[in-house]
């Protein structure tokens, strides 16, 4: 059995190494390990200690999947008090992560040195927690409460560099050698009589000044962090930090850590963590090859194929794009650039970076410049036509092997398939909008597409910094057929008396950025109503249609981009003001309709919104449109503001319960059994008292 800590002497220096893949993280093992560590250096041969971490990081924090389980002695915040006590000068060796329980240990020994490429953090923020083990009252009294403060709230890590100019770190190694440099250090402090030097010493640094940065941060966050728990938790430990002696500021820091660890916040925001990284991990790819990947070509160079292009640049790729006249070619070029070079602006990029990406990139006319690419997307207009007359170009001039790819909203891609010869190559990658921004990326997998066609997207995907999620092909894949129906919601409700703001207020109390009507109006109206416009030849007449939002499209009213939508906006300001007109205009129709309006509450509002989300993707697993629910959450939170602190909609169906869900349902369906149709899988799973989680489990 592997043995998560060892030692070795190296003179006078004990040298702990932490080896718990992949990441070090400090499970019930290594917490005993260092345990024995430690009382190893009791021993008289001993003089100094050097903590390292084997592999590419030292330790990136406590072990996450131990939590919601009985908590297991050694409790880490006694280990990291353990190593502050002792007797002997302890220094830690940084590299690679250095994260939560794993900065509180760095924090706990009493010299730090790390490599100018760790990433020292404390992320506990992101997953509902805060430090646990120290970290509240220590990282203040190290670094000042401001700087404290804002490594905790932000969750984001800071490299070498800064952590010294911090004060979080004392030295930086010079040398990729960092054991060799850390057992310098150990000597270099003995020779010069070093001694231990305990954080919990040190006097927090002008304590009226840390008074005022706490009022800030709770005034800030108060405003920031509507809705969310551990933030405020995190101010009020630091306070205790300045207000109370260590001992008591580290009882404060736990009892908060524990109440933390008891929200379904934590819950929902650690289910978020796996299922990002579950995505991509799609059984039947296991053991398949990727094909090669270095050049991509992207046809269409309008919002998206431009997106797309600067994704694909920035992961590394050459791009050529293909445009169908030298007007688009240019317009193609300029909304790259524009890209770019608002990027640069923002300091995302640097110049050299910036040139080389515009280096690596092409635009052309002519198709039979995509002949050296390995994976072609086609960002065209939304018109089967149009995109079966690019398939039909990338046949000409594709070489073989090569995996032809479209970013279709809602088209069917087994058609587009079947009009090439070569269906096993074709695949859907749905990328969203802004494409060079937003992580999400469905990846569309047609009926004969080919596995390592399959793998050869997921390999794309980890290369643009996308979280990929497995479709199966259905009108609107994963995301717009869960969308369509809660829309329909949003629409249902405000003809029945609800209005638009009280329904986006509602969503936003949520957790949502924005609501549902805000979004229509960021993503243009226009878009929808020709969508509906083409399907209204093939409505069923039974089915109920809310005609208000074609009636403020036929006022050419269709969001932000025209000034006016469910919002009126003044020039310039993407700010929207309620519309008494709207409402006139809401009011009209439902008379029109012959609707007697009622008062909805926002408990109603979002007991339909999302039992119409949830029914939805109930469907979209058991039609086998999405592997398992956790693929249904990762959509709906990295591409369609699903708050993370709820893990998705299904991981909070399990939270309110599926009877309740499944309840709602059929009580809805009871004024409209055409639309509200409980979804079989929500039913079984109810019927066998089992949730969406054992799926998830099984597969
Ligand atoms: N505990 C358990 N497993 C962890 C883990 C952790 N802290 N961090 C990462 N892992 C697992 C991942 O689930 C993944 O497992 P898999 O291969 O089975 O899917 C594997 O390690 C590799 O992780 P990534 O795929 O994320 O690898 P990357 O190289 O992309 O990223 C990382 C590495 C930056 C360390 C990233 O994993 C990360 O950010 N981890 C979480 C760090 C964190 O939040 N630490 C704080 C924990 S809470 C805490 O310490 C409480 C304390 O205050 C008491
Ligand atoms: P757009 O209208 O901005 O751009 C389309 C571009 O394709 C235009 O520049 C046009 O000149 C070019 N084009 C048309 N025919 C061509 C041909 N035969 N050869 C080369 N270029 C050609 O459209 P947008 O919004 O970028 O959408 C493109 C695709 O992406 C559509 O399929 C759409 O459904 C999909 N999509 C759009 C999203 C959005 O939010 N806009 C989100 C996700 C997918």
């Amino acid at each position: 059995m592997q043995v998560p800590v060892s030692t070795r002497l190296n003179g006078r220096v004990l040298v702990v190494t932490i080896d718990n893949p992949p990441v070090n993280a400090l499970g019930t093992e290594v917490r005993h390990g260092l345990e024995d560590a430690l009382r190893q250096a009791q021993d008289a041969s001993v003089a100094a200690v050097v903590l390292l971490g084997a592999g590419r990081h030292f330790i990136a924090g406590a072990d996450i999947r131990e939590f919601g389980k009985p908590p297991q002695t050694p409790f880490l915040p006694d280990v990291c008090n353990h190593i502050e006590a002792c007797a002997k000068p302890v220094v830690a060796a940084l590299h690679g992560s250095v994260l939560g329980g794993g900065l509180e240990v760095a924090m706990a020994a009493h010299y730090r040195i790390a490599r100018t490429d760790a990433r020292l953090g404390l992320p506990e923020v992101n997953l509902g927690l805060m430090p646990g083990a120290g970290g509240t009252q220590r990282a203040p009294r190290l670094i000042g409460a401001g700087a404290a403060l804002d490594l905790i709230l932000s969750g984001k890590p800071v490299n070498g560099a800064r952590a010294l100019a911090l004060g979080l770190v004392d030295r930086l190694a010079q040398t990729e050698d960092l054991e060799a440099e850390a057992l310098a250090y150990a000597n270099d402090l003995l020779a010069a009589g070093g001694r231990p030097r305990r954080t919990r010493d040190l006097a927090i640094a002008d304590a009226d000044a840390a008074r005022r940065v706490v009022t800030d941060a709770r005034a800030t966050q108060a405003k920031k962090a509507v809705g969310l728990f551990s933030p405020h938790r995190i101010v009020d430990a630091v306070e205790a930090a300045i207000e109370k002696p260590f001992e008591e500021g580290l009882a404060v820091e736990r009892r908060l850590f524990l109440q933390c660890m008891a929200s379904p916040q934590r819950k929902g925001l650690i289910h978020a963590f796996f299922a990002e990284r579950e995505v991509a991990k799609v059984p039947e790819l296991a053991g398949i090859q990727p094909r090669p990947l270095e050049r991509v070509g992207v046809v269409g160079g309008g919002t998206m194929g431009a997106g797309i292009a600067v994704a694909c640049l920035r992961g590394g790729f050459e791009v050529t794009m293909v445009e169908r006249d030298e007007a688009n070619c240019a317009r193609g070029r300029q909304n790259v650039e524009k890209l770019l070079a608002a990027w640069l602006a923002r300091g995302r990029i640097s110049s050299t970076e910036h040139d080389r990406l515009l280096g690596a990139f092409i635009t052309t006319t002519e198709y039979a410049r995509l002949g050296n690419a390995d994976l072609v997307i086609e960002a065209v207009f939304e018109d089967l036509k149009v995109k079966q007359a690019v398939f039909a170009g990338f046949d000409r001039v594709c070489k073989p092997g090569a995996v032809l790819a479209s970013n279709t909203s809602y088209l069917d891609v087994n058609v587009l398939a079947a009009g090439t010869p070569r269906p096993a190559d074709v695949i859907g990658l749905h990328f969203f909008s802004p494409a060079h921004v937003m992580k999400l990326l469905e990846i569309v997998v047609a009926d004969r597409t080919a596995q390592d066609v399959v793998a050869t997207a997921f390999a794309l995907a980890r290369k643009l910094g996308k979280t990929a999620v497995r479709a199966g092909v259905c009108d609107g894949f994963i995301g717009n057929r869960i969308l369509a129906c809660y829309r329909q919601v949003a629409y249902r409700l405000i003809e029945a008396g609800a209005t638009p703001y009280a329904v986006d207020a509602a969503v936003r109390h949520f957790g949502y950025p924005i609501g549902p009507f805000q979004m229509f109006d960021l993503a243009g109206g226009d878009i929808g109503w020709a969508m509906r416009k083409r399907q209204a030849a093939t409505r069923d007449p039974r089915d109920h249609y809310v005609r208000i939002p074609d009636v403020l499209c036929e006022r050419g009213w269709f969001g932000q981009k025209t000034g006016q939508g469910w919002y009126r906006y003044a020039p310039g300001s993407r700010a929207g003001e309620e519309d008494p007109e709207v409402l006139a205009l809401i009011e009209e129709e439902r008379r029109r309709a012959g609707v007697t309006p009622r008062a909805i509450d926002a408990d109603e509002i979002l007991q339909r919104y999302l039992a119409a989300m949830i029914n939805a993707g109930a469907d979209v697993v058991n039609d086998g449109i999405a592997l398992r629910p956790l693929d249904v959450d990762v959509v709906l939170m990295a591409g369609y503001g699903f708050p993370r602190h709820r893990g998705g909609p299904m991981a909070y169906a399990d939270e309110i319960g599926l009877p309740k869900v499944l309840a709602d349902v059929r009580r809805f369906a009871v004024e409209d059994a055409r639309f509200w149709k409980p979804s079989p899988l929500l039913a079984r799973l109810v019927g066998e008292g089992r949730n969406f989680a054992s799926l998830n489990a099984a597969h």
